[in-house]
């Protein structure tokens, strides 16, 4: 069958093998031209499959040489449909890794859930008795509390007041006001209680109990900040309430591993276009501005830039890692440097549908997004039939 984008309201529903495969290949390539990183050997990321996780299980495979253990939630394919983007990437991903004779293997399930938790530590004592680091990836919109049994949704809404703002759709290029409404009070402890920092806590005490850390075991999970303009559905929103918890929730993890000489830390990084990050109102007009400024200046990054930055600067073993007066570390450095905030903000005063292509890179997010799902890929033939039987087993 031909396989095409099909998106909904800022959703693509299918997504192309062979283009999604390439584009795996495209940042195992990038980390093997950038060169070998020194980094720890048995690395579990967690949210692995898309966006920040998969470009660290890439960097830490391809650029560090370790073995991966990789969790993520995907839709696996049927005769009719594709899979979830981030299903091929995983099969691409384990594929290039056995060429390469590097150890890996994914499991594909609920990381909020016990046993998905089980299934790591088992496949951990069995192949490797202890893990070294674990990053935390996980972007999603639900969370059943293992506890419990309560299912939470996270709402991306303003606190207080609602909030009026440009927008863009990126598919067809129309940049409108958007009015968000506050959320409720009943909105903002499921937000927290499903991107903020219980889950990642709950990983590291499940593995600390099972005794699979390892000395000087490390672990980080990825936040967020950005600029003023964006604060109100951003950072002073429901998914900021959820990051401060995530911050906090680094410090005590910090105190749990203390006796492993272990440390948690959070990065925060730059904002790019991923499954997760396309769906949130005001921020990709305000993306696609950054991407304008950022390349005219030569210094825009994707996550694959994004993370092996991370790993070859900042997370080195052995070393004392820089860090904000928050002890975050800040690999969005770039994006929030004083003339790049300048700019965007400049710009953000004058963008209208009319002049959005010219004042931003709308185009390039738009490309982007599609990348994400294996489309618009270079050295893909878009009009070539795919056999979606082929990927069934
Ligand atoms: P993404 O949507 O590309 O990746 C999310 C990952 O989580 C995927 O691997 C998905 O399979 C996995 N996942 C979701 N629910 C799951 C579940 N129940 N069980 C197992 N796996 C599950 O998102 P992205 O953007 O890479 O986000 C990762 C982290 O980076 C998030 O914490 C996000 O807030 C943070 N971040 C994102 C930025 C951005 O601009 N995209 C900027 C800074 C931080
Ligand atoms: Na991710």
């Amino acid at each position: 069958m031909i396989i095409e984008p099909k998106i909904i309201k800022s959703v693509c529903l299918t997504a192309h093998p062979e283009g999604c495969e390439k584009e795996v290949e495209h940042q195992i390539q990038y980390v093997k031209n950038m060169g070998a990183l020194k980094m720890p050997k048995r690395i579990l990321v967690v949210g692995c499959s898309t966006g920040f996780g998969l470009a660290s299980r890439i960097t830490a495979a391809f650029g560090g040489g370790a073995e991966t253990l990789g969790v993520s939630f995907e839709k696996g394919p049927s005769v009719k449909r594709t899979a979830s983007p981030g299903w091929y990437n995983n099969r691409a991903f384990d594929q290039f890794s056995a060429k390469d004779g590097l150890k890996s293997y994914t499991i594909d399930g609920d990381a909020f859930s016990d046993s998905v938790k089980t299934q790591a530590i088992d496949w951990i004592r069995e192949n490797w008795g202890q893990v070294d680091l674990l990053v935390y990836s996980l972007a999603s919109p639900v969370r059943v509390d293992p506890e419990t049994g309560e299912t939470y949704r996270s709402v991306l809404k303003p606190i207080g007041k609602s909030y009026t703002a440009q927008s863009v759709d990126f598919m067809n290029q129309t940049v409108s006001e958007v009015t968000i409404g506050p959320a409720d009070e009943e909105e903002i402890a499921p937000t927290v209680k499903v991107m903020g920092g219980e889950d990642w806590k709950r990983w590291i005490s499940q593995f600390q109990s099972a005794g699979i850390l390892a000395e000087g075991f490390r672990t980080v999970s990825y936040s967020y900040i950005g600029p003023k303009v964006t604060y109100p559905v951003y950072r002073e929103g429901t998914i900021g309430k959820a990051k401060e918890n995530l911050e906090n929730s680094a410090s005590e993890l910090n105190n749990m591993l203390k006796d492993l000489h272990g440390q948690a830390f959070v990065s925060v990084n730059k904002a790019l276009v991923t499954r997760a990050s396309s769906v949130i109102p005001v921020v990709p007009l305000y993306m696609a501005l950054l991407f304008k400024i950022m390349k005219e200046k030569g210094i825009h990054e994707g996550c694959i830039e994004q993370i092996y930055r991370l790993f070859q600067d900042r997370l080195i073993p052995g070393k004392d890692v820089p860090v904000d007066e928050k002890g975050r570390i800040r690999i969005d450095d770039l994006e929030m440097r004083e003339d790049v905030q300048k700019a965007v903000s400049d710009l953000w005063d004058q963008v209208t549908t009319e002049n959005v292509s010219d004042l931003s890179d709308i185009d390039g997010f738009r490309e982007d997004y599609l990348k994400l799902h294996g489309f618009s890929v270079d050295g893909i033939d878009y009009d070539k039939e795919v056999d979606l039987t082929a990927y069934l087993n």
